[in-house]
């Protein structure tokens, strides 16, 4: 029989330090006006230091494990969609399993840009649907604060941080993930990248001065793709899902640009209150955005049981990813304390079996240095 892949979880995790455009006309030559009119962005979310995109992860993955009221062992599958991994290696989802204590669960970062989180949802979906795991967390999260040269008005302006998670797990009943939609043209690649940091152009002094560890992007030509594809895709997958326009109930686009989202809505017929905006408050949070507007929208009742939500993201790739999905659990009422207060022991467990199981590997490798001497020759 086929499974359903149900969202049973949600959660966000924005940090705490905002950047109003008011701060940002003091770093840069632009106004409060110009970026209100042109992106609708008002503020944006910045990590502190020490605060990576694991840790925001981390965060957004303990409040949907909270909603979803389940254990983090019984994590079967963690994806971190992000362009902005804490390490180069290894992948931001081992951190994460690490420290949720999620010691069943396999875990890897998926990368495709701003459509990385439904890029996830798709891949957890199928292997949930194929039966091979029962329960996935699929997490975007995203510091691209770190990768913006705030000297650049062209796009320091748009991006923020955060995280938002969902967890999908697998039942009989219809609903959950019904279809997605996915897609890639490479010949874009170059509209949105990072110059310098991967192997065609490693790190060096010479990259760092030149601002080529920064985000570069041609902004007008992202958007004309962005206003062309969002439609395409919801199309597609509504087909996909054997449904159409009218049986949708909200529309949760990647948030890039509030303009980039009515122009979208208008193209499909949607009318604005059935189009869900946080852009103003966050900005553009890459993979991290749509995870961070579902999590805001069913935690604001925007989304009750039985309603149909597509969401539909586009970015660096180019790539493009459409879902929908039949909601079918409520946001449930808060934790009592005491369930509260056993969640954070087990979390501080997970540190702790992470302590002890580096501290065995190490004791560890002074035995098999014992045994396999220093590495020397003898003679030498
Ligand atoms: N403040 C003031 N002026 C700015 C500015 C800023 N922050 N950024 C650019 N400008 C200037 C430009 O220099 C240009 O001036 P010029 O005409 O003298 O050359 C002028 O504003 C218009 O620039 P333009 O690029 O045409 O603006 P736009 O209306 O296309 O808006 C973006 C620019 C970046 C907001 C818009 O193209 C966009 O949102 N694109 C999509 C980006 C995106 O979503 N990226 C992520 C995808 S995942």
């Amino acid at each position: 029989m086929k499974a359903y892949a149900h969202v049973v979880g949600w959660g966000k995790y924005v940090p705490r330090r905002v950047l109003t455009n008011a701060d940002l006309s003091q770093m840069v030559d632009t106004s409060d006006e110009w970026i209100r009119t042109r992106t609708g962005i008002r503020e944006r979310r910045l990590a502190e230091e020490g605060e990576t995109t694991s840790r925001m992860a981390i965060q957004a993955a303990r409040q949907a494990l909270e909603v979803a009221g389940l254990k983090p062992a019984q994590i079967d599958l963690i994806v971190v969609a992000t362009v902005t991994s804490d390490y180069p290696l290894p992948a931001a989802a081992c951190l994460v399993q690490d420290a949720l204590g999620a010691t069943g669960a396999v875990a890897f970062d998926l990368s495709a840009g701003c459509s990385g989180f439904v890029y996830g949802l798709a891949v957890a979906a199928h292997l949930l649907s194929a039966g091979v795991y029962r329960t996935a967390l699929v997490i975007g999260a995203e510091t691209l604060s770190r990768f913006t040269d705030w000297a650049d008005r062209n796009t320091c302006v748009l991006f923020g941080d955060g995280a938002g998670a969902a967890i999908l797990q697998a039942g009989e009943n219809e609903g959950g993930v019904l279809a997605t939609a996915l897609g890639a043209d490479g010949s874009g690649w170059d509209l949105l990248h990072v110059p310098a940091g991967g192997s065609r152009t490693p790190a060096s002094h010479r990259t760092v001065a030149a601002g080529l560890h920064f985000i570069q992007m041609k902004g007008r030509e992202v958007f004309r793709f962005a206003v062309r594809i969002i439609p395409v895709a919801t199309r597609e997958v509504l087909e996909q899902a054997g449904l159409s326009l009218d049986d949708l109930d909200l529309l949760v686009t990647h948030q890039a640009n509030q303009r980039i989202i009515e122009a979208a809505a208008r193209s499909l017929n949607v009318p604005p209150e059935g189009v869900y905006s946080n852009l103003e408050r966050y900005g553009n949070t890459s993979a991290a955005s749509i995870p961070i507007a579902l999590s805001e929208a069913a935690e604001e009742g925007h989304i009750k049981p039985g309603d149909l939500v597509v969401c539909v993201g586009f970015g660096a790739g180019l790539t493009w990813a459409a879902a929908a999905i039949r909601w079918t659990r409520p946001q449930p009422a808060p934790a009592p304390r005491w369930r509260r207060f056993l969640r954070r022991l087990y979390y501080i467990l997970a540190v702790l079996r992470s302590w002890l199981r580096r501290l065995r590997r190490r004791l560890a490798s002074l035995w098999t240095r014992d045994i396999l001497g220093d590495g020397r020759e003898e003679g030498e």
